[in-house]
């Protein structure tokens, strides 16, 4: 038996896959053979689902009609039956454990459940996507006293998204900047949600657990939390002239810097270069351009002293800030687009599935004899 000798897993390759791939020397991110630079500024995150679950870019009349299913409101709509148990909820619950409690109940509702086949594992990834979106939205509504609103077929999943937070329809740069953020979090190969979900898939439990276990891993602050403390250290800040003292002291303190740095990255992350640009855009349009000024601060004094580059989290924090949502609603978000990466990967495990069990190198006790607990 061989063993691994590298905590966490680091660069340990433990499966192969089609869909996703990073190329940490060139800061390239592909998805199913495109860049995700090309995807941002010409593909819409509905064309981006269905890249990653059919592996192919859909022709006119495919998209049309994934499009017409994914947007509908029968796929989108919440049973008024987990809409009473989210109202049953203490409302300091977070959006977090809302997500994880609202998508592992979804599966008592789900007319496929039974079912694993691959079209019926593709219809479930679709109630996901389209659901995950409404479930978020109506936990915000509903801690704050208001009803949740009614999903609107007309408009896209993100346009969607925050027409249900905010009762309102979003301008178009509002809706686009969240459209390509939304393409921006899409996949990110073995990620620790993402294997999550494959080893749950790997059991041959069911769609729902799998995701279920994706949002668990993914609520720890050193996976997705990240963007929300980004956001706390930006009012932290308050001020773009207070940017250098605040790295500086920083630095001397040894704090680390949240939203710089990546592990597979290293000349920067392409998804930090698009939202910066979005950041940048949307704060002047929104009037609310000290978010950006603030952060570009930190990244010139960040990147001078250390050489470290911004990665996804931290241009994401000032955009999603700027669109109006909640803080604590930064990490849900990130859900809500990965979720399609998430089924992606379990149909993909599924479809050449070998339970994953790997072993530990044992350290503990040499065989010893019982003692019985009167003679301890
Ligand atoms: N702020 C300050 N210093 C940082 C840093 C940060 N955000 N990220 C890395 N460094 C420094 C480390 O202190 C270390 O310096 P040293 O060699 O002088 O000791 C060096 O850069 C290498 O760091 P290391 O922790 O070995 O890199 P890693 O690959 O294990 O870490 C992250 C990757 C993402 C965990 C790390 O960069 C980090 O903690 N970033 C902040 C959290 C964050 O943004 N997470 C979201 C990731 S998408």
């Amino acid at each position: 038996m061989s063993t691994v000798n590298k905590a966490g897993l680091e660069d340990v390759v433990v499966s192969t896959s089609d869909i996703c791939f990073i190329d940490g020397r060139e800061g390239r991110l592909i998805y199913r053979g495109y860049d995700v630079d090309d995807l941002a500024v010409q593909s819409t995150f509905e064309e981006v689902v269905y890249l990653l679950w059919y592996g192919a870019l859909p022709t006119k009349k495919e998209y049309d009609a994934f499009y017409k299913t994914l947007s509908a409101t029968a796929t989108r709509r919440l049973p008024p039956k987990l809409v009473a148990l989210l109202r049953g909820l203490p409302k300091k619950t977070t959006p977090m454990e809302v997500l994880r409690t609202g998508v592992s109940a979804l599966s008592a509702f789900d007319p496929d459940d039974p079912d694993n086949s691959r079209e019926a594992e593709i219809r479930k990834a679709m109630r996901l996507t389209a659901q995950m979106p409404t479930l978020v939205a109506a936990w915000e509504r509903i801690r704050r006293g208001k009803a949740p609103i009614a999903p609107n077929p007309k408009l896209n999943l993100a346009a969607n998204f925050l027409y249900m937070m905010f009762g309102k329809k979003p301008t178009d740069l509002a809706a686009k900047t969240f459209d390509v953020a939304l393409i921006l979090h899409a996949d990110h190969e073995f990620n620790a949600s993402t294997f999550a979900a494959r080893v749950t898939a790997a059991t041959l439990s069911d769609m729902y657990s799998a995701v279920t276990s994706a949002i668990g891993a993914l609520k720890g602050p050193l996976h997705g939390g990240a963007n929300e403390q980004v956001m706390a250290m930006l009012e932290e800040v308050g001020k773009p002239e207070r940017a250098a003292a605040f790295v500086e002291e920083a630095f001397q303190k040894k704090r680390r810097i949240m939203g710089f740095g990546h592990r597979v990255y290293q000349r920067g992350d392409p998804r930090a270069r698009h939202l910066m640009r979005m950041s940048e855009r949307l704060g002047q349009a929104a009037g609310a351009p000290e978010w950006y000024q603030i952060s570009q601060k930190i990244h010139a004094e960040v990147q001078a002293r250390k050489q470290l580059l911004p990665n996804v989290d931290f241009y994401s924090a000032s955009v999603y800030h700027v669109l109006g949502i909640p803080r604590d609603l930064f990490t849900p978000i990130f859900a809500v687009s990965r979720v399609c990466g998430w089924t992606a990967h379990v149909l993909e495990q599924l479809a050449n599935n070998r339970l994953i069990r790997p072993r530990a190198e044992y350290r503990g006790p040499a065989p010893r004899g019982y003692v019985p607990i009167d003679r301890r």
